[in-house]
This record gives structure tokens, sequence and C-alpha cells, in this order.
């Protein structure tokens, strides 16, 4: 039985993980925006919002086998993401940078204690936060703010392997996925779209199989490295 934290654990990708780990018998503390509805007995979770993230009231002591934060921002009610550098917005350039990013890294150091030797730290990423895969361009914000998240995992698996020594800290790409993130664009896309399940069942088996030499790395959905 594994003690996960599980960042997110309302959406859809972050929901499908929590179902799958549960009825694995794993204990899973959720972090969200919303109350989970679930009464699962190995199941405990608390409010957080990284727009007003507040104090983090997770047990003393507590330490994870597991981190996972499946949480993102690509559009919402105010934001879309840009077609062109005509449709650049400071504010949407930030907001994206605060909630792919910022938010996450400034949890995580919140988490200090809750971190041990052997402790998985895995990160949503997406592979058009890859520079070297940009094909099409457009989506500043979203690609941007996920290029600058595979830094951050970068550099975390760095310190963090200085002091836990078996720490594996590393993004990964959920695919293709039907979300309320992905829901105005999966029309377009021209490969295989996931559902929820699928995609977290692919991903907790890259979790399963994750090797030391995978720490600062982003993987896909089937284990292959993606280039930055
Ligand atoms: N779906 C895809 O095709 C796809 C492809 C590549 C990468 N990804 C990545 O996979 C991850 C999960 O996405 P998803 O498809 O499951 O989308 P989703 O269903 O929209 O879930 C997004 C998650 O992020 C949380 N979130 C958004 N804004 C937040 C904020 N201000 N404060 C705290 N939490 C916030 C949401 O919380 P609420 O539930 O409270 O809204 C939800 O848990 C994201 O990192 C995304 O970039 C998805």
């Amino acid at each position: 039985m594994m003690e996960i934290l599980l960042v997110g654990g309302n959406g859809a990708i972050g929901k499908a993980m929590r179902n799958e780990y549960l009825s694995l018998k794993n204990k899973v503390t959720i972090l969200s925006r919303k109350p989970v509805e679930d009464d699962s007995a190995l199941m405990t979770s608390h409010l957080y919002d990284y727009e007003n993230p507040g104090e983090l009231n997770i047990e003393e002591g507590k330490k994870f086998d597991l981190i996972i934060f499946a949480t993102g921002h690509l559009h919402n009610h105010k934001y879309k993401p840009e077609k062109s550098i005509k449709d650049i917005e400071e504010s949407a350039l930030s907001f994206s940078y605060l909630i792919n990013c910022i938010a996450p890294l400034c949890l995580i150091k919140k988490l200090s204690d809750q971190i041990k030797n052997n402790t998985k730290i895995v990160f949503l990423s997406a592979r058009v936060g890859s520079i070297s895969d940009n094909n099409l361009g457009g989506w500043y914000a979203y690609r941007m703010s996920k290029a600058a998240l595979n830094m951050m995992i970068k550099n975390l698996s760095i310190e963090l392997g200085r002091r836990y020594k078996e720490s594996i800290i590393m993004g990964l790409h959920p695919g293709t996925v039907e979300s309320k993130l992905s829901a105005p664009f999966v029309s377009h896309v021209n490969h295989e779209v996931f559902t929820p399940n699928d995609s977290a069942r692919k991903l907790i088996k890259v979790i399963e199989n994750l090797k030391k030499q995978d720490t600062g790395k982003i993987l896909d959905y089937a284990g292959n490295k993606i280039e930055w």
C-alpha cells in the first residue's frame, strides 16, 4: 500500500488516477479547489487553490511514497490559447505561468517535510512544452509555461536528488485526453484521443516502472522520452 498525494484530484485525469489508485488499495490524500465527492475510507481530502493557497493542512509527520500534480491550465472563461502574437496578453501569460509552474513549485516548498528518501514526484506536463517538438507554433502561454515547468522539474530533480538519494522527480505527457482542458480542441487532432481512465492506467504503469535514471526526464504515456 502506497501513501499518495494527488494534487488536482477532481480534474479528468486526476480523478481517474484517484479512482485507479484507490481501487488498488492505496491511501490517497487529495488537494483540490472544490470538495471531493467520494466516501472511500482510504481517501482524505483538503481544499487547496493555487490562486489563493493559504495553509496546507496535511497531517504532521505524514510522508508520501508518491506525489502527483494533475493540475494544469490551458483556457478558462477569461483566457483562450493564442493563435498569433496579436492575441498576446500579459495577464494571460502570467496566469499560465502561475498555474502551470509557479504554484506547483511553491506547493513543493510547503511539502518539504512530506518527502522521504525514495519519494516519486510526478508532474503532468505536455508534449507541446517540448521546444524541439514545436513545429506548429501558437499557444504561447501554455507552451512557454509547460517548458518552464519542465525546467523546474529538472532543477528540482537535481536539488532533491542530492538530499533524497532514491527520489525520482519527473514529468509525464498523458496523451490527448478527453477533459475540460482539451474539449475545445480534440476535434482537430488526427491521433488517438484517450478517455481519462485509459490515460490514467497508462500513466500509472509508467510510474510503476520508473527507474532512478528517469529522474529529471519528461516521458509520455508509453514511457518514451520526450526531448526538451
Ligand atoms: N487533456 C489533455 O489532452 C492533456 C494533454 C496534455 C497534457 N495535459 C495535462 O494534464 C493535466 C490534467 O489536465 P486534464 O486534461 O485532466 O484537465 P482538467 O480536467 O481541466 O483538469 C485540470 C486540473 O487542474 C486544476 N486546476 C486548474 N486551475 C487551478 C487552480 N487555479 N488552482 C488549483 N487547481 C487548478 C483543476 O481543478 P478543478 O477540478 O477544481 O477545476 C483540475 O484538477 C494538465 O497539466 C494538462 O496540462 C492534458
